[in-house]
C-alpha cells in the first residue's frame, strides 16, 4: 500500500498566510498540519508516500524533507497547475503502479489516525473506499447520497441543493481501478478533474466503492476559524512539560506545555496552551487554547483561543481573541494622541478593531 498525499493548491481563503507559506505548512499546536498526515500515514505502516506539489514545492521540500524524519521514503511529484484532485491521481499514475493506495489532502486533519481504515481496506480490497461525516453546511464540500442499506449510489461536488448532511472527508482509499476513473472523466465547471466524478464513474461501472461515516473529530483546515478549531481539538490531549523557565511570580494552570527556552515570568498560562521554543511571556496572562510560536515576545499582554506564529511580538495588548496572528509580526498599542489605530497591514489581512 502507498499514500499520495496532495499539498498543492493556492489556500485563497488562508490569505495572507498563504502568501508567505503553504496552507499545508500552517502549525496547529506550533506543529505543520501536514505534519499530522505524515505522522498518520507512517503509524499505519505505509512508507512510499508521494506527496503532489504545486507553486509552494519549495516549502514543503524544505519542511519534510527525503521524510526519513517520519519514517518515510517520499516521492515529490509535480503538479504544473492545480487541476483537480483527480488530475493529482492523473500525474501519481507511474508512482502509484498497479498498488492500492491512501490518498490524504494534505489540509485534512482527522482524530485518530487512519491505521484500522488502512488494515481493512487491505484485508477487503474494494476498489474505493470512502469517508464521510455530517456537516452543518454540506454546500462547501463533496456530498454523498446512500441509499437504505447504507450502499453509496450518487455524489455530487459542492452542490447549491444537497441531498444530504455527509460530506466526504479528504482521506481516500483507493484500488487501481480508479486510474481508469480519472483518465475517463472530463473537467467540472470549475475547471478541475473532481476526484468526486471519478468515484461516481466507479459506481456508474459497478464498481465496489464502500462508505465509512465517521463519528470522530473532522476538519478541511481550509479557513481561520477551521484552524482555530482544529488547535483547540489538539491541544485538548496536550500534556503538560516544562522544558524551559518559570519565575516564581508565575502560575501554570491546567495542561501546559512550555518548549525549550522559553521564559514566563509574571504571568499566568491557563492551558491548556502551549509556549513554543525561545519564547518569552511577561507580565501577560495567555488563557485556554493558545499557540504561541517559537522566538515571540508577549509582554503586558493578554491573549487566548489564538495561534501566533513564530517570531511575533505583541507588547502591551489586551485582550486578543480568536486570532491567527503570522510571523514576524508586531502588535503594539498606538501612540496615544491623536486616538487612532495605525495599521501596516499586507495584502488579504483582516483586522477586526476594539472601538
Ligand atoms: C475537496 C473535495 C471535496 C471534499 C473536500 C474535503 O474540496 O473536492 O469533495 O469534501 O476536499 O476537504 P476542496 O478542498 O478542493 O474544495
Amino acid at each position: 500500500m502507498k499514500a499520495l498525499v496532495l499539498s498543492g493548491g493556492s489556500g485563497t481563503r488562508l490569505r495572507p498566510f498563504t502568501l508567505t507559506s503553504p496552507k499545508q505548512l500552517v502549525p496547529v499546536a506550533n506543529k505543520p498540519v501536514l505534519y499530522y498526515v505524515l505522522e498518520a500515514i507512517a503509524e499505519a505502516g505505509i512508507t512510499e508516500v508521494g506527496i503532489v506539489v504545486g507553486d509552494t514545492a519549495d516549502d514543503i521540500r524544505a519542511a519534510v524533507g527525503d521524510g526519513s524524519r517520519f519514517g518515510l521514503d517520499v516521492t515529490y511529484l509535480r503538479q504544473e497547475a492545480p487541476l483537480g484532485l483527480a488530475h493529482a491521481v492523473l500525474i501519481a499514475r507511474e508512482f502509484l503502479g498497479e498498488d492500492d493506495f491512501v490518498m490524504y489532502l494534505g489540509d485534512n486533519f482527522i482524530v485518530g489516525g487512519i491505521t484500522s481504515l488502512v488494515e481493512e481496506f487491505a484485508a477487503e480490497r474494494p476498489d474505493a473506499r470512502i469517508l464521510l461525516t455530517r456537516v452543518s453546511d454540506p454546500t462547501a464540500f463533496g456530498v454523498a447520497e446512500l441509499d437504505t442499506d447504507g450502499q453509496v449510489v450518487g455524489l455530487e461536488e459542492k452542490p447549491e441543493k444537497p441531498k444530504s448532511d455527509l460530506a466526504l472527508v479528504g482521506v481516500y482509499l483507493f484500488g487501481a481501478a480508479v486510474h481508469d476513473a480519472v483518465r475517463a472523466i472530463r473537467p467540472s465547471d470549475r475547471g478541475e478533474l473532481e476526484i468526486t466524478d471519478a468515484i461516481q464513474w466507479l459506481i456508474d461501472g459497478g464498481h465496489d466503492v464502500r462508505s465509512t461515516v465517521i463519528s470522530g473529530y473532522w476538519k478541511d483546515t481550509g479557513n481561520v476559524q477551521d484552524m482555530l478549531e482544529v488547535n483547540r481539538s489538539v491541544l485538548e490531549g496536550l500534556e503538560a512539560r516544562n522544558d524551559g523557565t518559570v519565575d516564581a511570580g508565575s502560575e501554570l494552570i491546567g495542561r501546559v506545555r512550555v518548549e525549550a527556552g522559553a521564559r514566563v515570568c509574571g504571568s499566568r498560562v491557563v492551558g491548556p496552551a502551549v509556549i513554543g521554543a525561545g519564547t518569552v511571556i511577561s507580565d501577560s496572562y495567555v488563557g485556554p487554547y493558545t499557540s504561541i510560536g517559537e522566538n515571540c515576545l508577549v509582554e503586558d499582554t493578554e491573549i487566548e483561543f489564538s495561534i501566533v506564529l513564530g517570531e511575533s511580538r505583541l507588547d502591551g495588548v489586551r485582550r486578543v481573541q480568536a486570532s491567527l496572528i503570522g510571523r514576524n509580526v508586531s502588535v503594539t498599542p498606538a501612540p496615544r494622541t491623536p486616538a487612532a489605530h495605525q495599521l501596516i497591514v499586507g495584502d488579504y489581512s483582516k483586522v477586526q478593531i476594539f472601538s
